[in-house]
């Protein structure tokens, strides 16, 4: 059969969650945001409201057996057929499929460059990336392809020989890259300060953006509202304890973020560099931090570098699996044939995000003001990733049935459990992104 062992649903939606949200994001965002606080309301973030999403998607994942449209459907009350509405966010996880691999071909393209030379300075750095993205088009195409390309190759190959093998290599590399660079930046006296800037928390720093920053990265990071856990949680056999394996997931993603964070601030701080350099952290401020140490330097760059496209690729993997699923049950076509569309759909739509970086097509391809890459993003992450984890936790509260839920949870945690979990989702988490919803729409 096709479908996960235990072990493996945990690696491959470990994959999906560990991804550039940890290793890039959430070091930016934290820095902006003046550490330790932040971290604090993250943490709670994710343990409140991120988790009880995820569980969420991995009942009704694990229960309906199916495409995302279909799983809800088959969870509701009344199967009302009106719930394949639902299926509108593995659309969201395919957009943001395509942006993702853009970024992950910057990435390739530092690793190439690292091994000839790094920039000593960051004008230097910051003018590197500026001609990457806005004039290298033909370099940044034939990253995209590769990287397209790999995500294709490995999913064609279905859940078991695809997806699980591929989380089964490149996780426990990345955890050895990650670890090795965690004990060499023990080594560096600013370890002591990374640690209490992130561990310290100073509240004068904590606004209601820092909240809803806090917020939607617990989302992203997580990968929740776009049918990947859920789709994932399809392929888990049903007697599989839920509850324990949404808390390994959740407890691996937040540890690798805060060693990510860990490490980034180490050598920011041991370089003297500001932590308020916002997305261009990790391609503008670490290269010249390295550049300053090396051959080591050069070492360290490229396991870094490399370690994000590990966690990336398992990631992006996970973001077509929806749509995948969607086109095999509802239009009964084959792997290859539903790879092939999405794979399509999805390079295309990167190409266009990618020109719309570029100096020689932007202008064509802004608009609202927002290049077609920034609108990707904000569509995805601010509107229908939010939405969707709105609807799925009324799903549940509302549209499934109670004793079923509580049957679920009494077999492998307990009824306090259930009450408290049930609570979140009908009536907290809900209001929670709700406001968040409006509040990035500048309604409230
Ligand atoms: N969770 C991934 C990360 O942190 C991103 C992601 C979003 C993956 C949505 C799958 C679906 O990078
Ligand atoms: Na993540």
């Amino acid at each position: 059969m096709n479908k996960f062992s235990r072990i493996g649903f945990i690696l491959a939606a470990a994959g999906s969650a560990v991804g550039l949200g940890n290793v890039w994001k959430f070091p930016y965002v934290t820095g902006e945001y003046g550490g330790g606080a932040f971290v604090l309301i993250y943490l709670l973030a994710i343990l409140f409201i991120g988790l009880t999403v995820f569980i969420a998607e991995t009942i009704i994942g694990q229960n309906g057996q199916a495409d995302v449209s279909s799983s809800f459907i088959n969870l509701s009350k009344t199967k009302n057929e009106n719930w394949k509405f639902a299926g509108f966010m593995i659309i969201t996880a395919l957009i943001i499929l395509s942006f993702y691999s853009v970024v992950l071909g910057w990435i390739l393209n530092y690793i190439i460059t690292s091994f000839s030379s790094l920039p000593t300075e960051a004008k230097i750095a910051g003018a590197n990336f500026e001609k990457l993205i806005s004039n290298d088009i033909f370099l940044l195409v034939i990253y995209h392809t590769i990287i397209a390309g790999s995500v294709i190759f490995i999913v064609i190959k279905g859940i078991k020989e695809g997806i699980e093998k591929v989380n089964f290599i490149l996780m426990p590399l990345l955890a050895l890259i990650l670890i090795g660079l965690l004990i060499y930046s023990f080594s560096l006296d600013s370890f002591s300060k990374a640690i209490s800037f992130m561990f310290t928390p100073d509240f004068s720093k904590i606004d209601g953006n820092a909240l809803l920053a806090a917020l939607g990265q617990a989302f992203f990071t997580l990968s929740l509202g776009v049918g990947t856990i859920l789709t994932y949680s399809a392929s888990l056999p049903k007697e599989t304890n839920f509850f324990k394996s949404s808390i390994y997931v959740a407890i691996l993603d937040t540890a690798i973020a805060l060693i990510a964070g860990l490490i980034i601030f180490s050598f920011l701080f041991e370089a003297g560099a500001p932590s308020t350099a916002g997305p261009g952290l990790v391609f503008i401020s670490l290269p010249v931090i390295f550049s300053a140490w090396g051959v080591w330097g050069q070492v360290i760059a490229i396991s870094f570098f490399i370690a994000l496209i590990f966690a990336g690729i398992t990631s992006a993997v996970s973001m077509i699996e929806p749509s995948l699923r969607f086109f095999i049950e509802r239009f009964k076509m084959t792997r290859i044939k539903a790879t092939i569309l999405c794979g399509s759909i999805f390079y295309i739509l990167g190409i266009i995000a990618l020109l719309s970086m570029s100096k020689t097509f932007g202008t064509e391809l802004t608009f609202f003001d927002k290049s077609v890459f920034d609108l990707m993003d904000f569509m995805t992450s601010t509107i229908m990733m939010p939405i969707a984890a709105i609807l799925t936790c009324i799903f549940l509260g509302f549209f499934v049935d109670k004793e079923f839920l509580k049957g679920k949870f009494i077999k492998h945690t307990n009824i306090f459990v259930f009450n408290s979990w049930y609570f979140l989702v009908r009536f907290i988490v809900p209001i929670a992104i709700t406001i968040l919803l409006l509040n990035k729409l500048g309604v409230i």
